[in-house]
């Protein structure tokens, strides 16, 4: 199966926003906080959750690179550059679900990383939730050390 991973264009948004509401059902923080809380401010987790790539977007378009098979948006990977600190960050990464499995999201990750050497950074940072297996499994098996974990907490007022 030939898949590419070329740069993000402008027209690419909308369906990275229909993608990540179907990718991250059971694996992100706006979803849980809803288990919890329920709907919030008259927006359910899915329009929380699209407004990340939104972000990604507009802070840095230019560091999305997307998968795509047969003129198909299949996955996306998008960065964060902090020259300073000589850091590249990972925010987000999605593979549609019926192409998992076959190495897409390692590729992704490998393309990140390259872009990252590329503009000269010394390391690299991504972080999933407990509850993620795939993403626990995966950024180990691609060299990720890890070094902290979190609890969120949330509440109404
Ligand atoms: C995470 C994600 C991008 C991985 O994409 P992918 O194309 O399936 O990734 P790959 O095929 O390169 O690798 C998947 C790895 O997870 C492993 N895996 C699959 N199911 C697993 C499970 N339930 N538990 C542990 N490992 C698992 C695979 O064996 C493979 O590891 P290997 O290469 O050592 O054999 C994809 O699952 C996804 O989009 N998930 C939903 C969104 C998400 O979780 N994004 C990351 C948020 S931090």
């Amino acid at each position: 199966m030939s898949i590419d991973i070329r740069p993000y264009r402008g027209e690419d948004l909308e369906i990275l926003r229909v993608l990540t509401v179907a990718a991250f059902d059971g694996v992100t923080l706006e979803q849980n906080v809803e288990h919890a809380l329920g709907i919030l401010a008259g927006h359910d987790w899915r329009w929380r959750k699209a407004r990340h790539i939104d972000d990604d977007a507009t802070l840095f378009p230019s560091g999305i690179f997307v998968a795509e098979h047969d003129g198909m948006v299949i996955g996306y990977i998008s960065t964060r550059i902090d020259r300073e600190s000589g850091k590249g960050r990972i925010p987000n990464l999605l593979v549609s679900a019926e192409f998992r499995g076959h190495g897409l999201g390692r590729r992704l990750i490998e393309h990140a990383l390259q872009y990252f050497r590329g503009a000269g950074l010394e390391w690299a940072a991504i972080e999933t939730m407990e509850q993620n297996e795939v993403g626990n499994h995966l950024y180990r098996s691609c060299g990720f050390e890890e070094v902290a974990r979190q609890i969120h907490f949330a509440r109404r007022l």
